[in-house]
C-alpha cells in the first residue's frame, strides 16, 4: 500500500470519528536497522478492512452490501430502512439526521412534515430563481438508515456504523455540493462540535466536495423560528446558485 492510500485509509476512520488506530509491531528506527522503506506495509489488522471506496462502487452495491442491516442496536425499533431517494446522478446530495415515523413506515426520506417543507424549500426557491429542478433530480438520506427510538439524536457508535454508508453514497454520486440538514449531519461530514449556527452560510469542505450547514427543517417547522427559516433560505439559494448556476 503507498504512503497515499495509508493516508485516505486513516482520513477515512478518522471522518468516522476513530480517533487513534493501534499497529501492531510498530518500531521506531533504531540504529542498525534497515531505513523504513517508502511504501508502507499495512498492519495485518488494517489490511483486511473492506476498501472505502469499492471499484466501480454503485447505490444498488451499496443496498446490497447494507442488506437486512443487524450492525447496530436501531434495527431492533424499525419497520423499514431508510437508504436514500432521488437521482444516482444528482449534482446536489441533501444529508438529514435519521428516520422519522412516517419514513420508517414508508421506507423513503422526508416524507413527513420536515420533508414535505423540504420539498416545499427546494421546488420553491428554485422556481424563484429560474432554476428548473424538482426533488427527484437531487438525491436525499440520512446519516442513520433506521429511525432512533422516540426520534432521538443518533448516537457516535450508531452514526460511525452507519456513516461507511453514507461516505459511499456520497463517493458513489459524486455530487457538485452537499447541504447537510442540522446539527448531526454536519456532525457526521465535517467531525466538528460546532452548532449549526455557527457552521450555517458557508461552505467547508467533505473530501473535495463543498459542504453547505443550514438549519434542519424540523426546526424551521417551529413556530418561533422564522428568522432562521430566512436564513435557511439564504443558505439554499447560495447552494442552488453554486450548483446549477
Ligand atoms: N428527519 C430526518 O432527518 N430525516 C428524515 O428522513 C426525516 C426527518
Amino acid at each position: 500500500m503507498t504512503q497515499d492510500e495509508v493516508r485516505r485509509h486513516l482520513e477515512f476512520y478518522r471522518d468516522l470519528g476513530i480517533k487513534s488506530v493501534y499497529r501492531r509491531g510498530a518500531r521506531s528506527s533504531a540504529p542498525g536497522l534497515a531505513p523504513e522503506p517508502k511504501t508502507l506495509s499495512l498492519p495485518p489488522e488494517l489490511s483486511v478492512v473492506p476498501p472505502l471506496e469499492p471499484a466501480h462502487d454503485n447505490l444498488l452495491k451499496i443496498v446490497q452490501d447494507i442488506g437486512d442491516c443487524k450492525r447496530c442496536r436501531l434495527h431492533e425499533g424499525r419497520n423499514r430502512l431508510v437508504f436514500g431517494s432521488g437521482s444516482e446522478h444528482a449534482k446536489l446530495v441533501f444529508v438529514g439526521e435519521g428516520p422519522g415515523a412516517d419514513e420508517d413506515e414508508q421506507g423513503l426520506p422526508f416524507v413527513g412534515r420536515a420533508g414535505q417543507l423540504l420539498t416545499q424549500m427546494i421546488e420553491g426557491t428554485a422556481r424563484k430563481e429560474g432554476i428548473s429542478l424538482s426533488r427527484e433530480d437531487v438525491y436525499i438520506c440520512n446519516v442513520v438508515k433506521c429511525r432512533p427510538p422516540e426520534n432521538r439524536t443518533p448516537q457516535p457508535d450508531e452514526m460511525e456504523t452507519c456513516g461507511q454508508f453514507l461516505y459511499r453514497q456520497l463517493l458513489a454520486i459524486r455530487p457538485k455540493a452537499i447541504c447537510a440538514l442540522g446539527s448531526t449531519a454536519a456532525k457526521a461530514l465535517l467531525a466538528t462540535k460546532d452548532g449549526v449556527m455557527r457552521l450555517r452560510g458557508k461552505w467547508h469542505p467533505w473530501r473535495d466536495i463543498p459542504v453547505m450547514v443550514t438549519y434542519h427543517p424540523s426546526y424551521l417547522l417551529r413556530p418561533y423560528n422564522q428568522n432562521a427559516k430566512k436564513e435557511a433560505w439564504e443558505d439554499l439559494k447560495k447552494v442552488l446558485h453554486f450548483v446549477y448556476d
